[in-house]
């Protein structure tokens, strides 16, 4: 008698729309500021504009194993809109990379989570990782943190790209809202 296999999800092989992955990164990060920004445009739920900010850089990377924000909510990150493996939901500032983006309030290109010491460990898939902190006022209100499984999927131009696509996003999301407890 055969042992019955759980059922698989089927792979989504599809190319996602308009999704050239031998284009220039410049190109597909340009791609993606537009792309984000029309899906932004004419709504001010921030839910829902971050939860589709999210899915859309996930998509657009398929190296990606994780995309999405924490908030800082009462002193602390909270997990907030992502796509991905379910995460760890408080992070302490200073603690992880998330943590430390916060407290330096500056970037964290991880080529090795293996090399950070404190890295959480959300996703074991996860080999290195890339957070960018949303600053308003000289304040972080909340990160935009992304992983892959692969080592040293992230380089400064990803760092670059990214930090001008929070740059955009900032002021279209409503920031006092999404950091309410
Ligand atoms: N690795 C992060 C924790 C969040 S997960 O990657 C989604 C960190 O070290 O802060």
């Amino acid at each position: 008698m055969t042992t019955p296999t759980q059922p698989q999800r089927p792979e989504p092989n599809l190319p996602y729309d308009g999704l050239n992955l031998a284009a220039p990164k410049s190109e597909r990060y340009a791609e993606l500021r537009s792309r984000a920004a029309a899906l932004l445009e004419g709504e001010d739920d921030w839910l829902a504009n971050l939860g589709n900010v999210a899915a859309e850089i996930f998509a657009w990377f398929p190296t990606l194993n994780w995309a999405g924000f924490y908030l800082m909510r009462g002193g602390e990150l909270v997990l907030g809109p992502f796509q991905g493996r379910p995460a760890c939901v408080r992070i302490a500032v200073g603690r992880g990379v998330c943590g430390a983006a916060v407290s330096t309030q500056a970037s964290q290109l991880v080529h090795d989570v293996n090399d950070f010491p404190g890295h959480i460990a959300c996703d074991t898939r996860s080999r290195s990782e890339l957070v960018v902190p949303v600053m308003i006022g000289g304040e972080v209100v909340a990160v935009l943190d992304l992983d892959s499984a692969q080592v040293s999927n992230f380089d400064g131009d990803d760092q670059r790209g990214m930090e001008l696509l929070v740059a955009e996003l900032t002021p279209l999301i409503d920031w006092r809202r999404a950091c309410q407890s």
